[in-house]
């Protein structure tokens, strides 16, 4: 071992609490039971109790709703990336008097629906390919139908007057859901464009599964779509939208571009919002050739990546060639008095970050053990006047110093658009031993090193969600809890976990009746007062 791999273990073994007297070793395996997180449970559940180990808070009154897949086969065919199974729903309603309940079922997608009916993989577009692969009619069938099944994130639209849940992906199309995890149907809502004209020649790319609000608004989103033009000499279109509701959406700002990319999230400021471009494009050819996202896009290192950023009020748009940086996670956007804009990001090198995912990774120790990304949580500060940017990064603190290389990335979320201090996250392979040893982190993006961490040796968390202190009780913005999924690898059972981010340490937790296959994003929906 050479001394700067012995530099490199030393460091990174520092990411995480080290005192042996609470459990933590950095050095045992870590990594019984992890394939478990990716198997198949068809178990379905709904309002079954759950009993926590310590009392939960009375003002705790909400549902936490998750997503990702629970199925990664149908009859003799399978996904080989873990991220295409079928869409598995989660939710835990902390009902106020100290009880909670736990749902989970699967999204009826047309997908899903088909595959079941057929018990074989339906041709619908999936980002890492299937086996046996699709015949060539089959492939051309999966790119018709696009992609449908929305295994993302959720989030809760207006229909009408009333709320109603969504299940989403990178997709424009959508699934509604109700309070009990039942599928109540597709959505395609109708393009806002001028005339029907306007779409003519435009068949629907990508949108992305990380709407986010619009500023000063409760119940109103932004997202965007990209509209792949078939005809020669036509350029592609990016549009920006507003989501007045599951139905009603309202067109920007849009403009042309040369060739359509993968954007999987952006972010929002009170004037602006902000799109990282980075240079990883569609090709069609190779989309209809294999028939997946994955193989379907092409990768240019050499490229910069383009920012746009959008002025909501006015409706003029900016952009700035930056550095090659391929920002899948945007973690909060706001503005300075003076008017420069401030867009963090978790940025990768390179869009290759879901390839650790493949099956065939993520059944395979030693392949496991190499599964490295690397990402970095970057500030970038736009002055649109100048047209210039720099960057910042902070130092990670001494005791963990790994925070920096967080993904999944969750803020307290009235802090959203605003200044602010704490981005929490999961660090995959902290240690650089396996990908299955995850940390989950606090950066203080504040300067301040109050950098934590929290590692379980054999447990796996999910993304965790910050569920703010309520308004009145709050002391500062780290005060609440987070709420995430554990897999024990070792009793193999799934269990709730609530976590004091002040400290990062678990506070309260309930054990599932059934195992949580990984899941992807989620959020904490409040009951209404
Ligand atoms: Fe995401």
């Amino acid at each position: 071992m050479t001394w700067c791999v012995v530099l490199l273990s030393l460091l990174l073994v520092g990411c995480v609490h080290t005192d042996e007297s609470q459990g933590f070793d950095t050095h045992t395996d870590g990594s019984q039971g992890f394939e478990l997180w990716f198997t198949t449970n068809k178990d379905e559940k709904e309002r079954a109790p759950i009993y926590f180990d310590n009392p939960l808070p009375t003002w705790l009154k909400g549902t936490l709703i998750r997503n990702g897949p629970g199925q990664f086969e149908m009859g003799k065919r399978k996904f080989l990336n873990a991220i295409d199974g079928y869409s598995k729903l989660s939710s835990w309603t902390f009902s106020g008097n100290g009880s909670a309940y736990f749902s989970t079922k699967f999204l009826r997608s047309e997908s899903y629906k088909e595959s079941r009916t057929n018990n074989n993989v339906a041709p619908f577009l999936t980002f890492g390919g299937v086996a046996p692969p699709f015949s060539d009619i089959e492939k051309a069938d999966a790119v018709g139908h696009q992609l449908d099944n929305t295994n993302v994130n959720v989030f809760q639209y207006m229909d009408d007057d009333s709320p109603v849940f969504v299940a989403v992906s990178d997709v424009w199309k959508l699934y509604e859901f109700n309070s009990s995890l039942s599928t109540l149907g597709p959505v395609n809502a109708k393009h806002p464009v001028k005339e029907p004209a306007d779409r003519i020649g435009f068949i629907d790319s990508m949108s992305c599964a990380h709407s986010l609000p619009e500023y000063g608004t409760s119940d109103t989103y932004f997202n965007f779509y990209s509209s792949l033009s078939l005809i020669p000499g036509i350029k592609h279109k990016l549009t920006l939208v507003r989501i007045n509701s599951v139905n009603d959406r309202q067109v920007v700002a849009e403009w042309d571009t040369d060739k359509v990319a993968y954007m999987h999230s952006f972010g929002v400021t009170p004037n602006y919002v902000i799109f990282f471009i980075a240079p990883y494009f569609v090709n069609i050819e190779e989309l209809l050739l294999h028939g997946s996202v994955g193989d379907g896009m092409d990768w240019f290192p050499k490229e910069n990546t383009t920012v746009y950023i959008v002025n909501t009020k006015t409706r003029q748009t900016y952009n700035m060639n930056i550095s090659t940086v391929m920002a899948l996670h945007h973690i909060n956007a706001f503005e300075f008095p003076d008017g420069k804009i401030a867009v963090d990001v978790a940025g990768h090198q390179d869009p290759f970050f879901s390839n650790v995912f493949k099956i065939s990774n993520i059944y395979n120790v030693t392949s496991r053990a190499h599964s490295k990304y690397r990402t970095s949580v970057t500030r970038y500060i736009f002055d649109i006047k100048k047209n210039n940017y720099i960057t910042q990064t902070w130092p990670d603190s001494d005791k963990y110093q790994c925070a920096s290389t967080l993904e999944v990335p969750t803020i307290n979320e009235h802090y959203r658009s605003k200044p602010y201090c704490f981005v929490y996250g999961s660090v995959f392979n902290f240690d650089g031993e396996d990908f299955a040893h995850i940390a989950l982190v606090k950066k203080d993006v504040c300067g301040q090193k109050r950098d934590k961490a929290l590692y379980i040796p054999n447990h796996y968390p999910t993304e965790a969600w910050f569920i703010p202190s309520p308004p009145g009780g709050a002391t500062s913005e780290d005060d609440g809890y987070l709420a995430t999924i554990f897999l024990d690898g070792t009793t193999k059972k799934s269990y709730i976990a609530l976590i004091d981010p002040k400290n990062m340490t678990i506070t309260h937790k309930a054990i599932l009746p059934t195992v949580v296959p990984f899941n992807i994003h989620g959020r904490f929906f409040p009951d209404s007062v």
